[in-house]
């Protein structure tokens, strides 16, 4: 990336997007759109073969994200990873450097590590090894008996792990070349760093079962046509049904829907348009939608959604709002933000889900649906999964 891009501030970032936005809805009936409709075979989301090369391609071979900076502030500090067939602990060393291990003892394999209390090593639960952070075994109880073994062939097993920008990503597979962010997420580190996630603080994590595929899920954060139809009450309330702007940081995006405080600006010059922060609902290929919502003006907050696969048709949600930059006001308000999205989530786009995800089950092999050119996000994101498996 450039120096200029870099240079570029979120503020300009989100000038231009509202330029696009009060643009739409200075013209009725208009939104960002592709050139055509797209059909998708329904058997991309329930064929178990296809399944396990996107799992294979896009959850071993790239890096993803594992969770921000700020679960693992200090050395010793612990994140749990349970997904995606492997246990994985995080921590953060004493240097201040970030490590992940697979959460297996190197004795007889044990499973080390079973809740996120911060520690200054790691103790077997089974014949008490014991590993510093950096991973090297530093107990073992009556040596004699392990005579002749070197320590340093029996460290605990690495994992790639790699921090940016406040975000902790992970490339869950032994063995596996390091992480290679630049070319993993190219021109996506620009909004990425708009996001300022190195001063982000947790607030609320949930975890949702779902029985639907993954990719599911995943379109139900890319587009807002469903607005009016399925949130009437909801997000309808906030943000205008069918009007977004799509921005390509190939294979990743970001979407930006018009909320309705849009309206107050639509007839003003543009001198007279209040600066606004950065913000978005950003997918970071494959599977983590991190929105920057702006619904609390300068009071920056994230809501990240992670969603992993489990089987073909079961996925898991992780739904985790961050503050953003430093505050004295009590989190009340974002712990209730947090709990009214997990339900409308869960109730409206994740029910809707699981029964679309049924009937794709039951539909004959060649069945196709069809993505809209209002769809283009989604249009892009099924393009970019089928370039990524071809490769
Ligand atoms: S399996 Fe861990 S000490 Fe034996
Ligand atoms: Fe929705």
């Amino acid at each position: 990336m450039s120096l200029e891009m870099m240079a570029e501030s979120g503020l300009n970032m989100m000038r231009q997007i509202d330029r696009r936005i009060v643009g739409h809805l200075a013209k009725p009936g208009s939104t960002d759109r592709s050139a055509a409709v797209m059909r998708i075979p329904a058997s991309e989301y329930v064929d178990p073969v296809r399944f396990e090369r996107e799992i294979e391609v896009l959850f071993r071979q790239r890096p993803i994200i594992a969770c921000l900076s700020c679960d693992i502030p200090n050395p010793g500090d612990i994140f749990l990873f349970d997904e995606l067939g492997l246990s994985l602990i995080l921590t953060r060393t004493k240097k201040g450097d970030i490590k992940a291990y697979l959460n297996m003892c190197t004795h007889r394999g044990a499973r080390l590590v079973d809740s996120c209390v911060s520690r200054s090593r790691f103790t077997c639960p089974f014949h008490a090894w014991s590993f510093d952070l950096d991973g090297k075994l530093i107990g073992l109880p009556d040596k004699e008996s392990f005579s002749g073994l070197e320590r340093e062939e029996r460290k605990l097993v690495e994992i790639p792990v790699s921090e940016a920008h406040g975000v902790v990503f992970i490339k869950p597979c032994i063995n596996s070349d390091p992480i290679d962010l630049e070319a993993s997420l190219g021109d996506f580190r620009l909004p990425l760093s708009q996001l300022d996630l190195d001063t982000a603080r947790h607030i609320k994590t949930d975890r949702v079962l779902v029985s639907a595929n993954w990719k599911y899920l995943i379109n139900t954060y890319g587009e807002s046509y469903h607005f009016a139809a399925l949130h009437p009450s909801s997000f309808a309330v906030i943000a205008h049904s069918n009007v977004m702007t799509y921005t390509s940081y190939s294979p990743h995006f970001r979407v930006n829907y018009a909320l309705k405080t849009y309206s107050d600006i639509v007839e003003l010059e543009e001198k007279d348009w209040p600066p606004r922060q950065y913000g978005g609902v950003h997918l970071s290929f494959p599977n983590t939608i991190i929105n920057s919502d702006q619904r609390m003006g300068d009071n920056r907050f994230v809501t990240m959604f992670k969603i992993y696969p489990i089987d073909v048709d079961t996925s898991v949600t992780y739904f985790s709002t961050y503050r953003i930059g430093a505050s004295e006001e009590s989190d009340t308000e974002y712990e209730t933000l947090h709990d009214a999205t997990v339900q409308i989530v869960s109730t409206e786009d994740y029910s809707i889900s699981e029964r679309g995800h049924f009937n794709l089950k039951q539909v004959p092999a060649d069945f196709e649906f069809v993505l809209g050119r209002n769809e283009v996000a989604l249009q892009d994101f099924h393009q970019n999964i089928a370039a990524a498996l071809a490769g």
